[in-house]
């Protein structure tokens, strides 16, 4: 049983000492961030840190993330910053992306898989910004789900799942953007975008070359050297069958999904096509209610008997990358564009 901490109504920084304290301690402690819920532990504490690979049943070359609150903690765990990582790191700390930066040798290994580099991220949240503040240490934290299952992005839904996986619970309500950070890695002054996020290409573009590797929306062999380590693994996907459809085309996108629906499917869409399906939910109107809406939806497709789950697939530009990247990873690449 973990301790709980309700901040969603009021919140004060003071609340937070107990929960920093427990970080010190080499604990773990689960936090809200803009993006979505971390598992946290102190990220230069070896014993901690493994702790955290034990509560995730994350595989042990999938490296973790380190949160900061400040410039100088940045400093403390990279080196050799190029002008360009400065300049992105300017422009868009604190917020939802993450830069894989060269490490420096402290950095535990089990962080870092044993990489030479290790993934920054300053969060905007503020209980996440003081809490990494007050523990004065950077905070490794994945995101909060048990590995396989789609991200936590509040605290009901991934409760019973990690109440008695951590030791301290930090609910701040749901998070606000409800999709991973954007990870980045600049090669060779290119910027490579490991994993879509809220932070877009044009976002990224601005401050120089941005590159899209092809596994943002394919399959990983397994055998496949990838930069993004996380993105070999099955991710997000429920247990009752999902296939998504997409078609730039949007009379023939209704069409075909309403050729498929049978009696038991759901149909997972767009506010104003709902009443096109005999069976239907929406996943919101715009790109940002679908990115913070998706992981709750695809968390409760199971506690239904459906035999299939149709759903609409969104543009793949824009926040819509990432949005396809989570979709169709949800669905095995059971992936059908007309
Ligand atoms: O929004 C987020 O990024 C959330 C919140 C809690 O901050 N965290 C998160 O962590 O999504 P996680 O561990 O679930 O995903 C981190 C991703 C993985 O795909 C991992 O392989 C990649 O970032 N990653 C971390 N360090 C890396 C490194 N040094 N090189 C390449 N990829 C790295
Ligand atoms: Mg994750």
């Amino acid at each position: 049983m973990a301790k709980y901490l309700d901040l969603k109504k009021t919140y004060n920084k003071n609340a937070l000492k107990e929960a920093s304290r427990y970080i010190k301690e080499g604990k773990l402690v689960l936090f809200p961030t803009e993006t979505v819920y971390g598992i946290g532990a102190d990220g230069l504490n070896a014993e901690a840190v493994k702790k955290i690979f034990i509560a995730k049943g994350r595989a042990s070359d999938n490296p973790l993330i380190l949160h900061v609150s400040n410039y100088q903690m940045i400093e403390q765990i990279a080196s050799d910053i190029t002008p360009l990582e400065k300049k992105l790191i300017t422009n868009f700390f604190p917020g939802p992306l993450t830069i894989v930066l060269k490490r420096k040798n402290h950095v535990p290994n089990v962080v870092t898989a044993n990489l030479d580099t290790v993934g920054v991220r300053m969060p905007e949240n503020k209980i996440a910004h003081d809490l990494i503040a007050l523990a004065n240490t950077p905070i490794a934290a994945p995101s909060a789900n048990i590995s396989g299952r789609p991200s936590g992005t509040n605290i009901s839904d991934i409760f019973d799942e990690l109440n008695d996986k951590v030791d301290y619970i930090i609910d701040g309500g749901e998070t606000k953007v409800g999709l991973e950070s954007t990870v980045i890695k600049v090669i060779d002054n290119e910027i490579h975008i490991l994993r879509p996020g809220k932070i877009t290409y044009d976002d990224l573009k601005k401050y120089g070359k941005v590159v899209i590797p092809k596994h943002i929306l394919k399959e990983v062999d397994k055998n496949d050297q990838v930069l993004s380590p996380g993105m070999k693994y099955k991710h997000y996907a429920p247990n009752t069958k999902c296939l998504l459809v997409y078609s730039s085309n949007h009379n023939k996108l209704i069409a075909k999904m309403q050729e498929l629906e049978t009696a038991n499917t759901l149909v997972i869409t767009n506010e104003k096509n709902i009443k096109n399906f005999k069976n239907a939910i929406s996943y919101g109107s715009t790109l940002d209610e679908i990115s913070h809406n998706i992981f709750k939806i695809l968390r409760s497709i199971d506690k239904k008997n459906y035999e299939l789950v149709i759903i609409e697939g969104v543009k793949a530009e824009g926040l819509g990358l990432a949005i396809m990247n989570r979709l169709i990873r949800a669905c095995s690449h059971n992936y059908l564009e007309i």
